[in-house]
């Protein structure tokens, strides 16, 4: 069991109550675990940052009618395949399919990796969910 440390924090009150608004929004019961969250958050961004193995899933949604698109993506896998944990396809209709890609690998190979899939012409949307592997988290 960790210790829970409570510690005060200054803060504008105008700041302070579009925070609460905020949270609020996102439905944080209160504002510890929405600080807490944001911490997180930013030790996550540090990981990648500092170039650490990370994990994360890139999401794709493209029309595979486009000609050899997919072959395209498909061969940019194989030249990740260290990268590459899991890979789910979905047929979302006639023309268009969603791709997630589970990845774990330093983070530059990663961004990299992400890159060029989300670049490919034809892919509709892309995203990288950049994520940790939360060995550093509690
Ligand atoms: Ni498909």
């Amino acid at each position: 069991m960790q210790d829970i440390i409570r510690f005060g924090v200054s803060m504008d009150a105008a700041l302070l109550e579009r925070f609460d608004k905020h949270i609020q929004d996102r439905g944080y019961g209160n504002r510890s675990e929405a600080i807490r969250d944001l911490v997180r958050d930013s030790l996550v961004r540090e990981e990648w940052e500092g170039g650490d193995e990370v994990v994360g899933t890139i999401t794709l949604v493209y029309d595979h009618h486009v000609r050899e698109l997919s072959e395209r993506l498909t061969d940019i896998q194989h030249d990740h395949f260290n990268s590459v944990l899991s890979s789910l396809h979905i047929h979302l209709d006639h023309h268009n399919c969603l791709e997630v890609i589970v990845v774990r690998d330093e983070a530059s190979k990663v961004q990299k990796f992400a890159d060029r899939l989300i670049g490919t012409r034809g892919v509709k949307h892309g995203k990288l969910s950049a994520t940790t592997r939360g060995a550093k988290l509690r």
